[in-house]
């Protein structure tokens, strides 16, 4: 099993150190540099029938729900079509309205969780048509999806996911632009600055992963934390639900994101001494909004572990710490922002003694209701 795990204590730690790897396998066969497109296999939606799409549905549970928040900012930006983002257990009893001018994507790790699946089939029957951004080849969801969009994150073991959320989100990436280019609302030259960033991805997530030290110092001063608060906004926000879920999974601590412009209408006043909030500050052109934000809570006795671009540093004047992420382009932050807390929880878990890679009550995948 050590070998398994390559010498990391655990199989989360050692998959999130698989991270440049994974980010640089989903996103470079795709980005062949003699092409000035991006070419993904197996999707056969056509030019003609994304001419007719008029909704977008991203239906998954769990993590990779929120891959689907952040790939519905991202399509309606750059495709501008309308994108509704919902978890799959809600989506399937309510009745949605789809037809054959419907697109779903349903994001899944295993392939095979029950109400994603369940989902999916219910857009067919419409006449939908169902693309799937799935991990594990040749699973149920992989083969009952019209089109296959794989993340080739390798297998994840821990229960908690990791690389297999940042693979969704390159995948993610690859199929915005895309859908953008072939309706011609983006032009080749801003595709081709793109794809530069998309390159430099890897790299800039070795970077974050190189601050591992300085995030386990993080995670043991907060670790008596008992009230958790992620916020953010936009794209932030997305990363914020996915920082306090992995809290939650793996710490057992109580964690909530909020979208920072709602703070003041509720959860402001759970905010107490030694509360900690975690704020995202990496979605720029809000940045100031959510700094506001940061500052209110800050005045009510929170401790504040903000989470910003590298540039960003006056954020240090308002925060107790900050963990800095490298600058890319707008569209890719998620990815970046994000893995900072992965590392956060994964110490504060260790730190409490907790089955980090096999947390109570939960199940890699879930194949019941
Ligand atoms: C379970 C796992 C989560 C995962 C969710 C969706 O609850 O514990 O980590 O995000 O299922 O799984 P899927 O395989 O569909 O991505």
């Amino acid at each position: 099993k050590a070998a398994q795990k390559d010498g990391y204590d655990h199989y989360m730690l050692k998959e999130i150190f698989e991270q440049p790897k994974v980010v640089k396998d989903t996103l470079a066969p795709r980005l062949p540099m003699d092409q000035d497109d991006i070419v993904l296999d197996n999707i056969t939606l056509t030019k003609e029938v994304l001419e007719k799409i008029n909704k977008i549905y991203i239906v998954a549970c769990g993590t990779a729900s929120y891959t689907g928040l952040v790939g519905k900012y991202l399509i309606e930006r750059v495709a501008r079509i309308p994108v509704v983002a919902e978890v799959a257990s809600e989506f399937r009893y309510r009745d949605p309205i789809m037809d054959e001018n419907t697109l779903m994507i349903v994001v899944s790790q295993s392939g095979e969780t029950a109400d994603t699946l369940a989902a999916l089939r219910l857009a067919k029957q419409a006449g939908a048509h169902v693309i799937g951004i799935v991990n594990v080849v040749g699973s149920t969801i992989s083969r009952d999806a019209d089109d296959v969009l794989y993340t080739l994150a390798g297998p994840e073991i821990a229960v908690a996911s990791t690389k297999a959320y940042s693979a969704q989100l390159c995948a993610m990436y690859l199929l915005s632009i895309k859908i953008a280019m072939e309706l011609g609302k983006l032009s080749k030259d801003a595709f081709i600055e793109l794809r530069k960033e998309l390159y430099l991805l890897p790299e800039k997530v070795s970077q974050v992963l190189s601050q591992v030290d300085d995030i386990k110092a993080l995670a043991d001063k907060y670790i008596n934390s008992k009230n958790v608060f992620y916020i953010g906004r936009g794209l932030d926000f997305a990363v914020s639900m996915e920082g306090a879920l992995k809290l939650k999974e793996i710490a057992y601590l109580h964690a909530e994101p909020y979208a920072a412009g709602e703070l003041k209408h509720g959860p402001i006043a759970l905010i107490e001494d030694n509360s900690l909030l975690v704020g995202l500050t990496a979605h720029e052109e809000l940045y100031d909004k959510t700094v506001s934000n940061i500052k209110e809570v800050k005045a009510r006795g929170a401790n504040v572990l903000a989470i910003a671009l590298e540039d960003n540093k006056d954020i240090s004047k308002i925060a107790d710490d900050v963990i800095y992420v490298p600058r890319t382009h707008w569209m890719f932050t998620s990815l970046l922002a994000n893995i900072p807390q992965q590392i956060f929880a994964y110490y504060i878990s260790v730190g409490l003694g907790h089955d980090v890679d096999k947390p109570r009550n939960l199940a890699k995948s879930v194949t019941v209701e």
